[in-house]
């Protein structure tokens, strides 16, 4: 019984799945895109192009700010070792990504923006990387990946710092000045003042999680004042840019005045 279900599971999912689609799920066949995999799971698990599409969606709602670029982590969790908070099935991280799990501390406001299939692709991407005991895998596994696509993957998304500066200087250099010392204009009647960006002993223990909700959601949400402000408008992406920029003014030693 046992090693009929084992056998079912590891070597005859595609003879498994057609069985289960004979049962009338004509509607679920007829996307193009879509997989013949068994409802619930990701469509795009056996697609090497969503690799690179995941990628992407990966770069562009700033999963890599927290989890790194390659997915080795960072401030956030390691996506490619064989620890999984809430469990590592398809459904289980969807629920996670679209921000539905009660207790998940990941930010739940990027799931909601996306659409299924960007978080299925981004899914797709992140088996990809998956670098733990191969025993765990209780996912199907996606088609190795040629050489060109891994390429295409791994190409950066534009200068996070020079881009994050942009967003800075329409957005926080009347507070926190053109160089982030706390002395822009509108700082003259702000109790309390704008923090200067380039003081290291206190900028640099802040880790990224804390600068992009901060920046995000404002000072009020952190226990900081309200006089730091909310940019709800702000794409991952942007926050992940402007809290690069950000990390850069007190990276560098303070410039003499
Ligand atoms: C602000 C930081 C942050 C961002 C941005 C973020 N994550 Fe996460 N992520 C976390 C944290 C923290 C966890 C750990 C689980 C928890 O406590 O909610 C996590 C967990 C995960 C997990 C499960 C990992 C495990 O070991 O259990 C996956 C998969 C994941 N994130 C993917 C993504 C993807 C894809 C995106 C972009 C759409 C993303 N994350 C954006 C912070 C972040
Ligand atoms: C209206 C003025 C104002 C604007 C605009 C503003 N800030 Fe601030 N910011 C503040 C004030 C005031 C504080 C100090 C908050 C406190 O000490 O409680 C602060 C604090 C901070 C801090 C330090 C948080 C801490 O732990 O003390 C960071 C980082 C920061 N701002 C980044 C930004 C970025 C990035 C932008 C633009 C997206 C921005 N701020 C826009 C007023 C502003």
């Amino acid at each position: 019984m046992t090693s009929r279900l084992v056998i079912c599971g590891a070597l005859l999912l595609a003879a498994c799945n057609s069985s289960s689609k004979a049962d009338g799920k004509g509607s679920a066949a007829a996307k193009v895109v879509q997989d013949d995999v068994p409802p619930g799971t990701n469509p795009f698990a056996k697609h090497g192009e969503a690799v690179v599409e995941g990628r992407k969606i990966f770069l562009k709602y700033g999963c890599a700010g927290c989890h790194g670029m390659g997915g080795g982590g960072g401030m956030g969790k390691p996506l490619i070792d064989e620890e999984w908070r809430f469990g590592s099935d398809d459904q289980t991280l969807f629920k996670l990504i679209r921000g539905e799990i009660p207790n998940q501390t990941m930010p739940n406001m990027i799931g909601k923006a996306m659409t299924d299939e960007e978080i299925w692709q981004v899914l797709t991407y992140v088996r990809s990387i998956y670098a733990g005991d191969p025993a765990k895998i209780n996912w199907v596994v996606p088609p190795p990946v040629s050489a060109e696509m891994l390429a295409a993957a791994n190409q950066h998304a534009g200068d996070p710092i020079a881009d994050g500066k942009q967003t800075f200087s329409q957005l926080c250099t009347p507070c926190h000045g053109p160089e982030g010392h706390g002395d822009g204009p509108a700082a003259v009647s702000l109790n309390p003042k704008p923090r200067n960006l380039t003081d290291a002993a206190y900028m640099q223990p802040l880790d990224d999680r804390y600068l992009f909700e901060l920046i995000s959601r404002g000072g009020i949400a952190l226990g900081k004042s309200q006089m730091m402000p909310a940019q709800p408008t702000l794409t991952a992406q942007e926050l992940n840019n402007v809290v690069a920029y950000v990390k850069s003014l007190s990276a560098a030693p303070a410039p003499a005045h």
